[in-house]
């Protein structure tokens, strides 16, 4: 929406890129969320000359148990209010659970995918309720509701 800004993890990603592009297709400002910089730095310059809309990055492997809080802490300090907090970064994975698939491969996914954004939520939902405003979109999968199979943790 013209003027909010949304905080989107895993922005240049697939769905990444979708809601990247509809919200600042509203004329909505952005704070972008992935590893890698140079993407990051890549679709900044190319969304804010496509759209005209101000867009900040920051690089963070939200794997990290600190990076929720790195990232809400870049905001504070830059004075980035965050008005839309888009909890879309996150993958799948394949395989044995007790045969195929690494402790580490499993604890990270979860990391990525459950931790990070109930970091995230803890760390902004408490500004959203201050304020009386701010929404939360938690992207989440089919796969959620029913049971895959080789997809246990998934
Ligand atoms: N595609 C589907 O069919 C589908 C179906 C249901 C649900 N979903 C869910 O929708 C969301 C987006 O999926 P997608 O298909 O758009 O996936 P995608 O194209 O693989 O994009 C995922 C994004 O998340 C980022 N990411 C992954 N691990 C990260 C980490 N540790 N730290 C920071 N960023 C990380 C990726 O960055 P890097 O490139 O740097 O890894 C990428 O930008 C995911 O939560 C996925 O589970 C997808």
């Amino acid at each position: 929406m013209k003027g909010k800004t949304a905080l989107i993890t895993g922005s240049y990603g697939g769905l990444g890129t979708c809601f990247v592009n509809i919200h600042a297709g509203d004329g909505g400002n952005l704070i972008l969320v992935g590893r890698s910089q140079k993407k990051l730095d890549e679709q900044a310059e190319s969304v804010s000359k496509q759209y005209g809309v101000e867009v900040h990055a920051i690089t963070a492997d939200i794997s990290s148990p600190d990076a929720a809080q790195m990232i809400y802490d870049t905001c504070k300090e830059n004075g980035w209010q965050v008005d839309y907090l888009i909890n879309n970064a996150g993958f799948g994975g394949q395989g044995d659970f007790t045969r195929e698939r690494t402790m580490e491969q499993d604890m990270t996914m979860i990391a990525v995918n459950i931790e990070a954004p109930t970091r995230l939520c803890k760390l902004f939902l408490p500004d959203f309720i201050n304020r009386g405003s701010g929404k939360v979109l938690n992207v989440s999968s089919i796969a959620a509701m029913m049971p895959g199979p080789l997809q246990a943790v998934y």
